[in-house]
């Protein structure tokens, strides 16, 4: 069984650069939740007990976020605020770690500093801006073919060909509902994308990742790339992949992806999507009407 998740949360987040120069991108919210907290309940519906946090440079938000506060608490008590309560308070008891990567490296890195949390055990990745749909457990599906091969099993989605070069690529052979790979390239440009299946922030690494990722040298972008990593371990251990379905995957790492996954998810908040669907209309009709020669 596998109880651990690794969580990096110390890039810099340049995307969403000045929102991010003091605060951490994993702390954007999605209505009223931060992309963090989405992750660590998938985490834990997924039967994970014990989360390992990659920090580094003004990431303390994300620790008081997870941890207890009394005085917010007290208030909320006070005031008979108790659904409240029962929101900030719920993940007081669980078994969190955070590790400091001292430069944000690259993701290889990162996973590199995991190293004396996860020892000798298989451990779930979760990039926290990759949100996905709450009603769909991607991690229960890579566990049963990890439980199956007892290999190293990574998420994919099939992504249109103009995007191949924001994400690693891979190519593989299909067998029942998952990939073989054979073949992994951090950022290809259009012409040597091997597919159009890109690497989605959900993994299942087994501790043989490490030793390649100790004497990887940096890759695109100067950084240390988790997949050049995964490359090298082909040669050791075969890597599956699985394909996650259609529209469950939001890419909130991203502007227009994050605006995109505020929308999907306002229409589908029970407490204001009425109000929402009303708001959307009326504006979408102002602005046709206004812009009438566009249309
Ligand atoms: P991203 O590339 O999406 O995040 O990394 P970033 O580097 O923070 O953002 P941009 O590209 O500058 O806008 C995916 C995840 O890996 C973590 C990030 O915090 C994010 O959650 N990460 C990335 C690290 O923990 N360390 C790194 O050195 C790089």
């Amino acid at each position: 069984m596998i109880k651990k998740a690794v969580l990096p949360v110390a890039g810099l987040g340049t995307r969403f650069l000045p929102a991010t120069k003091a605060s951490p991108k994993e702390m954007l919210p999605i209505i009223d939740k931060p992309l963090i907290q989405y992750a660590v309940e998938e985490a834990l519906k997924a039967g994970i007990e014990e989360f390992l946090f990659i920090t580094g440079k003004h990431k303390r938000a994300i620790e008081d976020h997870f941890d207890k506060a009394y005085e917010l608490e007290e208030r909320l008590k006070n005031s008979g605020k108790y659904e409240l309560l029962n929101k900030i308070n719920c993940f007081e008891n669980l078994n969190f770690v955070y590790i400091r990567q001292k430069e944000p490296k690259g993701l290889g890195d990162a996973i590199l500093c995991a190293k004396p949390f996860v020892r000798d055990e298989a451990f779930v990745v979760i990039l926290s801006d990759d949100l996905i749909d709450p009603e769909y457990s991607v991690l229960n599906e890579m566990i049963k073919i990890y439980e199956e091969k007892k290999a190293p099993v990574i998420a994919l989605e099939e992504v249109p060909i103009s995007e191949v070069s924001r994400y690693g690529i891979v190519s593989g052979k299909k067998l029942n509902n998952y990939y073989i790979i054979d073949d992994l390239v951090e950022k290809p440009d259009l012409a040597s994308a091997p597919s159009q299946l890109a690497i989605i922030g959900r993994y299942i690494l087994t501790p043989q990742i490490f030793k390649y990722l100790e004497n990887l040298s940096p890759g695109k972008s100067g950084e240390i790339q988790l997949t050049d990593a995964l490359k090298l371990l082909l040669k050791e251990t075969p890597i599956y992949g699985y394909v996650i379905e259609k529209g469950k995957r939001y890419d909130a790492g991203e502007k227009f992806g994050y605006l995109k996954t505020i929308v999907e998810f306002a229409l589908k908040d029970k407490e204001i999507s009425s109000d929402f669907i009303k708001f959307l209309q009326e504006k979408i009709q102002t602005f046709i009407s206004n812009n009438k020669k566009s249309f």
